[in-house]
């Protein structure tokens, strides 16, 4: 097809988006919500709450249980979300996609099942100074059980990883996996995934991406990538709660055993032993989040319906508006200065706590989080206990920003 005649993509346009929120209308305490907590969790756009009430209307029984109409039906939909989320990442099949509850969750499977199931007391496991307690604390328990070293990769003054560092560590080909974030929640750092994995695999590792963030704002392709687990959760991505998703190889997923046992991830029982569902339904246990699968899907389809060139372009946008405007904001410190970042702002003001600041922003309706982000070695590493943190979605306007900064800019006199 000839390039010039190739219809245009429908310019993105907040004001269009926004209105897909229903959320997003509401006044607080008289003034208009100003919703800058995004990377916390994300606002819903009708297609999910629509699909969640749909399903209870029309389309509500238990999975893989039943041989009625209603629970093949709940069936096909609960599966179907798989190839969705295939499709989102560009996973070679729907066998490779395992539902958790959320990223921690995801985590925690792999750390127990890969972890202790696959990899040798006396491994390594490397982790940067940049996670958050999701990507942290499962490792430190499985370091206390099971014989594993724990490795940090130290943070620049940037917020970047200190690659040199990285590659030090994996010198011993003693690390069996190294689980890295794909964006960090509090510096908006990418973390420069093609080398990680490079790095990684020449030393014998596998590598894990946390991309509860990144995949929010920036196209995935975990082929592309070249890593062997990814996990992310839905409700950051305009979807639900109580769903998740860990991706892994397929050839990963056939050697770990399973973590947590019940129904669904059996295939026979008897007194003396039991045996094991095929891939994914060995990860599985018990009655899984099925209206929050349904929902899921129609969160990444509406995300899909945007696309993500859109997507990155205006959340670029914000954040260097963002970046901006706060530059000039007397008192105001930005954590990191990594160019590659996305729309997660974390800052202090001078002779104010993160709180306070927060409290204040609170009372213009203007909604950011404030604290340590679950992750205190992080905060530390900077020299802070907390930060206020201001984060985007689709729905953020630059009119958003710009109220941020006025009203910091008042508070920032009220501290003066
Ligand atoms: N990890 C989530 C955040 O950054 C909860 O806010």
């Amino acid at each position: 097809m000839n390039v010039a005649l190739r219809p245009a993509a429908p310019a993105f346009d907040v004001e269009r988006v926004r209105a897909e929120f229903p959320i997003l209308g509401q006044l607080v305490r008289g003034k208009k919500l100003v919703f800058l907590d995004s990377a916390a969790s994300a606002q819903k756009p009708r297609a999910v709450i629509d699909a969640f009430r749909d399903a209870m209307e029309t389309q509500y029984a238990n999975v893989h249980r039943g041989l009625h109409w209603m629970s093949e039906r709940t069936t096909d939909a609960y599966e179907g979300t798989r190839d969705v989320v295939a499709g989102l990442i560009n996973a070679r099949d729907r066998t490779e996609i395992v539902f958790v509850r959320n990223s921690t969750e995801g985590i925690n499977l792999v750390a127990n099942s890969y972890g202790r199931g696959v990899m040798q007391p006396g491994a390594a496991v490397v982790i940067s100074e940049m996670e958050h307690h999701s990507n942290l604390v499962p490792w430190q328990m499985l370091r206390d059980a099971h014989g594993i070293e724990l490795r940090i990769v130290p943070v620049t003054d940037t917020g970047e990883l200190d690659m040199a560092a990285f590659e030090a560590l994996l010198a011993d080909g003693r690390v069996g996996l190294v689980a890295i974030t794909h964006m960090s929640n509090v510096l908006g750092t990418y973390t420069p995934a093609q080398r990680i994995m490079a790095l990684a695999h020449a030393h014998g590792a596998k590598v894990l991406l946390d991309g509860s963030q990144a995949v929010v704002h920036r196209r995935v392709d975990v082929q592309a990538l070249g890593c062997d687990f990814y996990v992310f959760t839905g409700h950051k991505l305009y979807g639900p709660t109580g769903i998740g998703v860990l991706w892994a190889k397929s050839e990963l997923l056939d050697r770990m055993p399973p973590w947590m046992g019940g129904g669904d991830m059996i295939s026979s029982v008897t007194w003396e032993r039991s045996t094991w569902a095929n891939v994914p339904h060995k990860f599985e246990a018990g009655t899984p989040a099925i209206l929050e699968s349904v929902a899921l899907a129609a969160a990444i389809r509406f995300v899909q319906g945007i696309g993500y060139d859109a997507i990155a372009a205006h959340e670029a946008s914000l954040t260097a508006h963002a970046l901006d405007r706060l530059a000039h904001v007397e008192g105001v410190r930005v954590l990191g200065t990594a160019p590659d970042r996305g729309g997660v702002v974390s800052f202090t003001l001078a002779n104010a706590h993160a709180h306070d600041v927060a409290t204040l922003l609170d009372r213009e309706g203007i909604a950011v989080r404030a604290g340590n982000h679950c992750a205190e070695p992080l905060m530390r590493r900077f020299g802070v206990d907390s930060t206020a943190r201001a984060s985007f979605g689709v729905y953020t306007t630059h009119a958003e920003i710009d109220a941020l900064a006025d009203t910091l800019d008042r508070v920032r006199s009220f501290f003066a």
